[in-house]
């Protein structure tokens, strides 16, 4: 059996936790073998980078770097080894997510953006990214007073209808590897729109 990459994406509440943790289940009940991991983070030292870029002012530049040296870290000690040994990776977040929030959210140029992607996937790359599209204003909702906002969940709207409007971009231009729900539908029916596209795929 081979393994599948599958990563999710979508602005700051759009309740991607939520549908993964319903998929993952889904898929040990099927019989599958689930490395469930996300970024930034997945490795010791991605978890260390992530406290830092949800929580320290830093520049652009170096966010940006920060994202992609925990990648390389992630693809290398994580997400090709689990895909050699058959697994289904679910990550909650990836490159796509660089795309949008340092690309579409801070103006990151697209060239750097390619350059530094192509370097730490060094091949390894999603079959499969889930796109959980809400609007803004939704996802506001959703996250107030659920816990103490960190440095990107404290942006402003404009912020987080440039990085939905990079995944719609993004998802219109690799349409065989994107699916798109909308996740402002209830969660039951989200869950559900999920399970059929991924057993699709696996299948
Ligand atoms: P997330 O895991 O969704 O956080 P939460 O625990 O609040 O659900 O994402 C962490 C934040 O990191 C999110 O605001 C998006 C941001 N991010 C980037 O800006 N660039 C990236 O490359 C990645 C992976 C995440």
């Amino acid at each position: 059996m081979s393994g599948l990459f599958i990563s999710f994406e979508g602005i700051d509440g759009a309740g991607k936790s939520t549908h993964i943790a319903r998929l993952q289940a889904h898929l040990e009940a099927a019989g599958r073998s689930v490395c469930l991991t996300r970024e930034p983070g997945g490795t010791a030292l991605g978890e260390a980078v992530r406290d830092w870029v949800l929580h320290k002012r830093m520049q652009v530049t170096t966010e940006l770097l920060l994202m992609f040296a925990a990648r390389a870290e992630h693809v290398a000690a994580v997400i090709r080894p689990a895909l050699a040994a058959g697994q289904v990776v679910l990550c909650d977040r990836f490159t796509d997510a660089s795309r949008a929030y340092q690309g579409g959210g801070r103006g990151v140029p697209k060239e750097r953006l390619e350059m530094l992607a192509s370097w730490a996937e060094d091949g390894v790359r999603p079959g499969l990214t889930v796109l959980f599209d809400v609007p803004p204003q939704v996802s506001r909702q959703r996250l107030a007073g659920l816990k103490t906002p960190d440095r990107f969940e404290q942006e402003q709207q404009a912020f987080f209808e440039r990085v939905r409007a990079a995944y719609l971009d993004l998802a219109a231009a690799e349409s065989d590897r994107f699916v798109v729900l909308d996740a402002s539908q209830p969660l039951d029916e989200v869950s559900a729109a999920l399970i059929v596209a991924v057993d699709a795929r696996l299948s």
